[in-house]
């Protein structure tokens, strides 16, 4: 079993969306020990003893929106949303590591994670504005 069907059919975890089940869409992506990984190429047993955050884990404890899902709302970074998930992981991932990204190191990021509505420039500007919220509050 894909960990990507774990986390949706076993947990009910749905957050965590399947589109191409063959590693190209990032949809899927999901931090395993902190770093991006594709959870519809990814068996639930390799997941055993690590830590596994899928978009629901993003918010904090009392639901309030991180700072990079607040600025997805306020820039409009999703339309129909399918994309969401993946897209938000992977910034988590790289906000994490690099809390000053320019535009060209976002873009580059989102190369493995594919959006049919929004055009990607919502979405660069959501990583901008919440990357900026964030370095503030440091
Ligand atoms: S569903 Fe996993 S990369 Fe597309
Ligand atoms: S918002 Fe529809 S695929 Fe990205």
């Amino acid at each position: 079993m894909t960990l990507a069907d774990f986390l949706r059919h076993e947990l009910v975890l749905t957050g965590t969306h399947v589109g191409c089940e063959h590693g190209v869409c990032g949809a899927c992506t999901i931090l395993l020990n902190g770093r991006t990984a594709r959870a519809c190429l990814t068996l639930a047993v390799q997941a055993d003893g690590r830590a596994v955050t899928t978009v629901e884990g993003l918010a904090a404890p009392g639901g309030a929106l991180s700072p990079l899902q607040q600025a997805f709302w306020e820039t409009h970074g999703l339309q129909c949303g399918f994309c969401t998930p993946g897209m938000l992981v992977t910034l988590t991932e790289l906000l994490n590591e690099n809390p000053a990204p320019t535009e060209a190191e976002i873009r580059e990021v989102l190369t493995g994670n594919l959006c049919r509505c929004t055009g990607y420039q919502a979405i660069v500007d959501a990583a901008l504005l919440a990357a900026e919220r964030m370095r503030t509050r440091a």
